[in-house]
Parts: structure tokens; C-alpha cells; sequence
């Protein structure tokens, strides 16, 4: 069973600890409610360090007015218990006071830039501000050589890379592929929420973004997508985009492109879905 710390002090004592015998630390950051994408991230980083963090924390911060912070799904029990077969030395559970010593309100937040404008960014205003200000501070606590994120969250990962190399945080930043459910939904804490009905709609999805896998060219890829998601049934399009993988600035010049991130946001009932699929063309 990996350890579960609650307080800045004892995490500081084993990470000197773990400092002075010249081990390495990777940091897994989730919000818990832990499934099999989680295990991924934790295995990738079981490869990559001498000692593998999981911090647990449900960030105020990045949820807006009307999001589901209260209700989001709260398991440090059964997330400890999740982890218990895996290589994790340590669950950094930290209050919302460790984070935030100055209160979550008044804490000055990091600016996302142009990017964290766009797609999750314009749906939740300030999304991108909390997740980049709550990831810095638990590089802060906790110090790790490098850091492991799942690229479902494909511009949260391009967000949490561009301010790594801009801060200068020398933290190595590894993604992890998307892992899905047999029938190929993304695994989410959120899912929790879909009912048996809406779950069976929210495999429009990934079956998109199969079919678009197909297409000769981003913009092409987009239709199509677009075109499967507003004839889904019980399916709500928020964006369908393809971006420039470089800059997560939608493409331009659709027949120059050779690669693109396609990503799409959808409700499935009052559950919000995201998904992307890097799509390779002309090769
Ligand atoms: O992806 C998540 O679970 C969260 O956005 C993260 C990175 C743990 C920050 O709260």
C-alpha cells in the first residue's frame, strides 16, 4: 500500500530523504477517483523514476461557477486501495490549505496565454488559469524530476508543456496515450455520471473520430466528425477543431498539413465529453 500524506512537512522529510540517496521522483497529478487511464500514467512513471508520486487533489480553481466541484466524485479509500498493486511509493493528499495557505480566492493565478483561450478555455473561463496554477504548486510540493499526464486532455498537456519549458522548471513532461473501453470511450472520472443511455450515445465519440481517421485532410476530418456528432442521438456538440500539434492553433492550410490533433468536446446528456485523435496525412 503506498502511503498517504497529507501535510507539506512529512512530504518535505521523505523527499529529502529520497534526495540524499540520489533517487529520482516521478509526479503522477490526478483529482482522484482513480481508473484504469490513472494506472497507465502510474506505470509510465514507474519507468521513468526511482519513486512515483500520485497527488490527489480536487483544485477549486479550475472549476467555474455552475461546474460540478461539489459533486465531483471524492474516493481517497478506495483510490488508496486502487493503487495498492501498483509502484506507488506515496499519495500526496493535500488539503485545500496546503495548496492555497492564502485561501483558493485571493490566490494569485498563472495566466494561460492566447492557447487557454480556445476550445476548453472559452467553455470554461479560467479553466486553464487553475490547472496551470494548481499543477505548479504541486511541482512546487513536491519536486519531481519529471511529470506524467494523459493526452485525452490534449490541451491541457500543451498547456502544462509550453509553461514547463517558459518557467524554465527543468521537469521533464511524458504523455500517455488515451486509454479507452472496449467498445473505445475514453476513460474519465466523469464517466461516472453518464446514465446506461447516455453512456451507449457518448460511443458517437470515438466511433467519430475513427470514421474521420479516414479523411484526406483536417478540414475534411472536421465534417466528418461534425456531420456523425449533430446526427448522434442524445449527442451536443461543443467544438470540433483540428489543431496544429505544434501550437494548438487550428489549421490553416488544410492541404499543407501533414499532421493534426482533432479534437472535439460533446455533451452526452449533461455529461461534457472530450476526445482527440492525432491524425496523420499524405504519408
Ligand atoms: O487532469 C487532471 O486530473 C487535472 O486537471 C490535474 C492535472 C490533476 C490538475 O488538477
Amino acid at each position: 500500500m503506498p502511503a498517504i500524506i497529507h501535510t507539506l512537512g512529512d512530504l518535505e522529510g521523505i523527499r529529502e530523504a529520497w534526495r540524499s540517496a540520489g533517487e529520482s521522483v516521478a509526479l503522477v497529478p490526478t483529482m482522484g477517483s482513480l481508473h484504469e487511464g490513472h494506472k497507465a500514467l502510474v506505470a509510465e512513471a514507474g519507468t521513468l523514476a526511482d519513486r512515483v508520486v500520485v497527488s490527489i487533489f480536487v483544485n477549486p480553481l479550475q472549476f467555474g461557477a455552475g461546474e460540478d466541484f461539489e459533486k465531483y466524485p471524492r474516493s481517497l479509500a478506495e483510490d488508496e486501495a486502487f493503487l495498492a498493486d501498483t509502484t506507488v511509493d506515496i499519495i500526496f493528499a493535500p488539503d485545500v490549505d496546503v495548496v492555497y495557505p492564502e485561501g483558493p480566492e485571493v490566490a494569485p493565478t498563472l495566466d494561460a496565454g492566447a492557447v487557454g483561450e480556445l476550445y476548453e478555455g472559452a467553455s470554461r473561463p479560467g479553466h486553464f488559469a487553475g490547472v496551470l496554477t494548481v499543477v505548479k504548486r504541486l511541482f512546487d510540493c513536491v519536486n519531481p524530476d519529471v511529470a506524467v499526464f494523459g493526452r485525452k486532455d490534449a490541451q491541457q498537456l500543451f498547456l502544462i508543456e509550453s509553461m514547463s519549458n517558459a518557467m524554465k522548471l527543468g521537469i521533464r513532461i511524458v504523455e500517455v496515450g488515451t486509454v479507452r473501453d472496449a467498445d473505445g470511450l475514453a476513460l474519465s472520472s466523469r464517466n461516472a455520471y453518464l446514465s446506461p443511455t447516455e453512456r451507449d450515445q457518448a460511443r458517437a465519440i470515438p466511433e467519430a473520430l475513427e470514421t474521420a481517421s479516414h479523411a484526406d485532410n483536417p478540414h475534411e476530418a472536421v465534417r466528418v466528425v461534425r456531420q456523425a456528432l449533430e446526427s448522434a442521438p442524445g449527442i451536443v456538440v461543443d467544438y470540433v477543431d483540428a489543431v496544429d500539434p505544434d501550437t494548438f492553433l487550428p489549421v490553416f492550410d488544410s492541404e499543407m498539413v501533414q499532421h493534426a490533433h482533432l479534437i472535439v468536446a460533446a455533451n452526452a446528456g449533461s455529461v461534457r465529453l472530450i476526445d482527440n485523435r492525432l491524425l496523420h496525412f499524405g504519408q
